[in-house]
Parts: structure tokens; sequence; C-alpha cells
């Protein structure tokens, strides 16, 4: 079986690449291979990772190239260099343009750290969604896959998980839960549907 080959697409810790990792090196992502790995900016931690387990990472900074169409070029290169069938937005906090989202319906996914559509959209990432939740006072809060269009967190929702809020939760405290408690699972289970997918229409 050839294998839906998958770019991780990261700006930061790299926490949800780590899991995607982890879920290859167990078994629990059959129909895909994750083999490359594209940073926003040459510091994200989450290279290391790439590093440690022997997959190629590289930075693609959109300031240093100077535009957004010379960014997306960049992108598009190493995409295609290594014949990319999935690209997973893992962390991954660069807008992409409606020409670059149009050249991979359904192909692109993204973990968003709520249950869209709350607190979701332009601007809202990382703690600032957490902060948001807390500030709104709702109980619940969790993570949500959903693949990507030119909208900001506006593509068709593949999957999401609940989670719980609790008294004297902290945005910290509560992005650790989002992520132990449903995105380090969610991402994986998405990974394998949509490589599963993949494979089979090449059958
Ligand atoms: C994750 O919580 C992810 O859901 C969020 O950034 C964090 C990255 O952590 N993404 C967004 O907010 C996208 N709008 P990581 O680098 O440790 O995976």
């Amino acid at each position: 079986m050839l294998k839906a080959r998958i770019a991780v697409m990261v700006s930061g810790g790299g926490t949800n690449l780590q899991a995607l990792l982890d879920a290859q090196a167990a078994g629990k992502l059959p129909s895909g291979e994750i083999v490359l790995v594209l940073a926003s900016n040459s510091k994200a931690y989450a290279l290391e990772r790439a590093k440690k387990a022997g997959i190629p990472g590289f930075a693609v900074s959109k300031k240093e190239l100077g535009s957004q169409e010379a960014f997306e070029e960049g992108l598009s290169k190493l995409l295609e260099e290594y014949r990319i069938d999935l690209i997973i937005l893992a962390g991954f906090l660069s807008i992409l343009s409606e020409s670059f989202t149009a050249k991979w319906p359904r192909r692109i996914l993204n973990i968003h750290p709520s249950l869209i559509p709350s607190f979701c959209g332009q601007g809202m990432y990382g703690l600032k969604v957490h902060e948001a939740a807390l500030k709104k006072g709702v109980k619940v809060t969790g993570a949500t896959v959903h693949f990507v269009n030119e909208i900001p967190d506006g593509g068709e929702i593949l999957l999401q998980k609940a989670v719980e809020i609790l008294p004297g939760d902290t945005a910290e405290v509560l992005q650790r839960r989002v992520m132990e408690q449903a995105e380090w699972l969610l991402l994986p289970q998405a990974a394998e549907m949509v490589s599963a997918d993949i494979v089979k229409e090449r059958e």
C-alpha cells in the first residue's frame, strides 16, 4: 500500500507534531507517513522534534521572503519536491491565501483549540483562545479538526471533542487540558482518516 505523504506545518513548540510522530511510531497512522516538517520561523522548537525523529525540516519565513506570494511559493516548492498528498497545520500561525488553499481542497487539515464556531477566526490562536473562553465564562470548551479553506477556521469540520472548564482554571492550565484531552488525540485520528481516504482514492 502506498501511504499518503504528509507534511506538518508548525510555528511553535510542536506538541501536536509530537503527538503525530508518536502516533506514527505506535502504528496508529497506518495509511500515512510524515515525510516533511515546515516551520514559519527558524526558532520553532518543532524543528528540533522533526530532527530527533529523523524527518526533514525547513523554516520558510514570510518575513525573510518579503511577501505572501514569495512565502507561499517557498512552501509550494518544498511540498512539490516531497510529493506531499496531505498538509497538516499543527499550530501553524501564518495565514494562507485563497490561491494557496484552493490548490488543496480537503487536503489541508488544521487543529484549533476550541469548539468552532466559538472563539475562532482571524487573530484567535494559542492562549488567546483559552483567555477568551475563560472571559466568556463558558463551562465547556474543546478542540476542532477541520479542513482549511480561504476563511480562517471556516472549513468543514471533521472532528471535535469537548473538554470541561474547571473552577480556578488559568489560560495555561486550560490550554494544557485541552491539548491532553482533545488535541493530541483528535489530530492523529483525523490524519489517519484523511490518509485512508487518499489511499482509497488511488486504488
Ligand atoms: C495548539 O493549541 C493549537 O491548537 C493552536 O496552537 C497550539 C500549538 O501548540 N492552534 C491555533 O490556535 C490555530 N488557530 P503546539 O505547537 O504545541 O502544537
